[in-house]
């Protein structure tokens, strides 16, 4: 069996019938690696439940963070915030074995040769605004005034940072300096990130006011400047592959359970619910169907 680079994201194992999806996930071959693109879930210990059932399933597992595991609840006995909550994901992924933004770019030995992935953590900094803001606070208005705002923005502290763009642009700066030194030129590179690292996946959004909450535009070449072979990501809970520049983009949700049941009822069964999707060796995907559907509360 040939070793396989797969992927998930948006597992949001909070909701029962996603913790039991997990709960199944078939067990990789040796030397499958799988990506995780964020949205584990909110609470701690469901975060970590997660990934130690993936971690015993998969030779190696690769996690970025998503908005949901760093929300700061009553409901989460981890009271920390912001920065302080990120570490302490990390720190719960390192004794897990599960590497981070923050360890070295692992090389996964494809069958094709080696690739490496790196990991990202960079944000979002409202600055995919809706039509007819020109700052972040005319498309914060418009969000308010349609009643369609980002749960992130009660919930996800920035803290020690004063704002969550703030925060998104110290990350922005610090990665692109670690991506321009450590990663070898010679070899394809996954970009893996919780948002689209460009715009474009956003535009087929049912509300465009929630795409402030889906990335930056400081991330837009990205794919190019540092060659990526592939761009894995979540958050959207739109399931598909597009192609930005010649690079294939894949977000690889799980979502919420309406969301996949709904899909399953509309398009058939084409793969069980919950299954990572293969991002090396690729499958030959078809064009999303058209008004496939669309995430809310992402
Ligand atoms: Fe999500
Ligand atoms: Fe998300």
């Amino acid at each position: 069996m040939t070793s396989r680079l797969l992927a998930i994201s948006d597992l949001h194992v909070g909701h029962p019938q996603n913790r039991e999806l997990i709960a199944g996930i078939p067990a990789g071959e040796d030397g499958d690696w799988l990506l995780v693109a964020g949205d584990v879930a909110e609470n701690f210990a469901d975060i970590e439940w997660a990934l130690s059932v993936l971690a015993g399933r998969y030779e190696r597992v690769i996690w970025v963070p998503g908005n949901h595991e760093l929300w700061s609840r009553r409901a989460d006995p981890v009271a920390a915030r912001g920065v302080q909550r990120y570490e302490l994901l990390v720190q719960m992924c390192q004794g897990l074995g599960v590497i981070t933004p923050e360890d070295r770019y692992p090389v996964w030995a494809s069958p094709e040769g080696p690739v490496t992935i790196a990991p990202l953590f960079v944000g979002y900094d409202y600055s995919f605004r809706p039509d007819g803001a020109l700052t972040k606070d005319d498309g914060l208005a418009i969000a308010y005034e349609s009643g369609i705002v980002c749960s992130d923005e009660v919930h996800l502290y920035p803290d020690p940072y004063p704002s969550r763009e703030a925060w998104c642009w110290a990350r922005v700066a610090a990665t692109e300096q670690r991506l321009a030194a450590e990663l070898d030129p010679a070899l394809p590179v996954v970009l893996v990130n919780h948002y689209p690292l460009v715009r474009e996946p956003t535009r087929i959004m049912r509300y465009p006011q929630f795409a402030q909450w889906c990335g930056t535009d400081r991330t837009a070449d990205w794919h190019i400047r540092f060659r990526a072979a592939a761009v894995v990501y979540g958050h959207l809970h739109i399931p598909r592959v597009t192609w930005h520049d010649g690079v294939r983009f894949e977000e690889v949700s799980v979502g919420y359970p309406r969301e996949w049941q709904a899909r399953a009822e509309r398009f058939g069964l084409t793969r069980a619910p919950g299954l990572p999707w293969p991002v090396i060796p690729a499958e030959d995907h078809a064009p999303a169907p058209p008004g496939v559907p669309e995430g809310l509360r992402l």
